[in-house]
């Protein structure tokens, strides 16, 4: 089973040169870097069929970068996972989950573990996607023991915070987000944390088509960064991917990944198309 070439794990763990986009960083006289991640989450979407030929679509159309230049990863509905897995064995695009409960096994009808999930063949787990949240009522509590359960079992959650329109119109973001970031990263120490990818998705961005500018979330990107630096160290806070999502496409891949603390992209509705996820996959090199 294939594996992305460049997995977080431990910030002790040495980085390997990459010729994709990566923001290069010196902290105390040393050269650090992030590399690029585009992830696709495909929600409630696709059908066996549609999600095996969208998968193989991307690994085409992606062959050269994926896995090299630019981490990647597809996540499709939990009953796709194995078939996606499949399909995608000879890529170097990983595989992750949507969701995931946090107790290991038991009487839990509905819910599924990280070790199913780890069974199944998944990388990463989103965690506290705002859907999740909102849709469906989820407390940074719970999200937090979500995290910290993907993380003892072995998945690189994907950690997911943002405002809603009504938050940003009441110049609460920066409160909003930093209360997601402390809750959901709870009890963490800096070696846990740094197998965390921190998704910045503003509620009122997700598909609307209205994306968030380039400014206005390299603010909130820098932001957390800098808590992030409050709460654990410098390194940490330099080393740790924060993704952008919310109306992501090709059209505005680029100029969103050009700032500097945007380390990649969590992709919604563009990422059923496999041409339009290969185009944003191909500006993130
Ligand atoms: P859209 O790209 O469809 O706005 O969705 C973003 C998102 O929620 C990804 O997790």
């Amino acid at each position: 089973m294939s594996v992305p070439l460049l997995i977080q794990t431990s910030i002790n763990k040495s980085r390997g040169e990459t010729a994709g986009q990566v923001k290069k960083f010196r902290l105390s006289g040393k050269f650090l870097m992030r590399k690029a991640f585009v992830a696709g989450n495909w929600k409630m979407n696709t059908d066996s069929q549609g999600s095996v030929s969208l998968a193989d679509g991307v690994a085409c159309g992606s062959m050269d970068i994926a896995g090299r230049s630019v981490d990647v990863a597809v996540i499709p509905p939990f009953v796709y996972l194995q078939a996606v897995v499949r399909a995608l064995n000879q890529s170097h695009i990983a595989v992750g989950a949507q969701d995931m409960y946090y107790e290991e096994k038991g009487a839990f009808t509905g819910e599924i573990s990280t070790s199913m999930l780890k069974d199944a063949g998944c990388i990463y787990v989103l965690c506290g996607h705002s859907e999740r949240r909102h849709v469906i009522g989820e407390s940074d509590e719970l999200v937090n023991k979500k995290v910290t359960a993907a993380i003892s079992g072995g998945l690189l959650p994907i950690f997911c915070v943002g405002e809603k329109l009504e938050e940003r119109e009441a110049s609460q973001t920066n409160e909003v987000v930093t209360r997601q970031v402390k809750r959901g990263l709870a009890g963490l120490d800096v070696e846990k944390v740094s197998a965390v990818t921190i998704a910045y998705e503003p509620v009122w961005a997700i598909g609307t088509g209205r994306t968030a500018t380039p400014q206005q979330a390299q603010e909130v990107h820098a932001m957390i960064r800098k808590l992030l630096g409050q709460m654990y160290d410098a390194q940490l806070a330099e080393e740790l991917r924060i993704l952008y999502g919310g109306s992501a496409k090709p059209g505005n891949a680029a100029e969103l990944m050009r700032e500097q603390d945007i380390d990649g992209l969590l992709v919604g509705g563009a990422s059923l198309n496999a041409d339009d996820f290969v185009a944003i996959i191909k500006a993130a090199v």
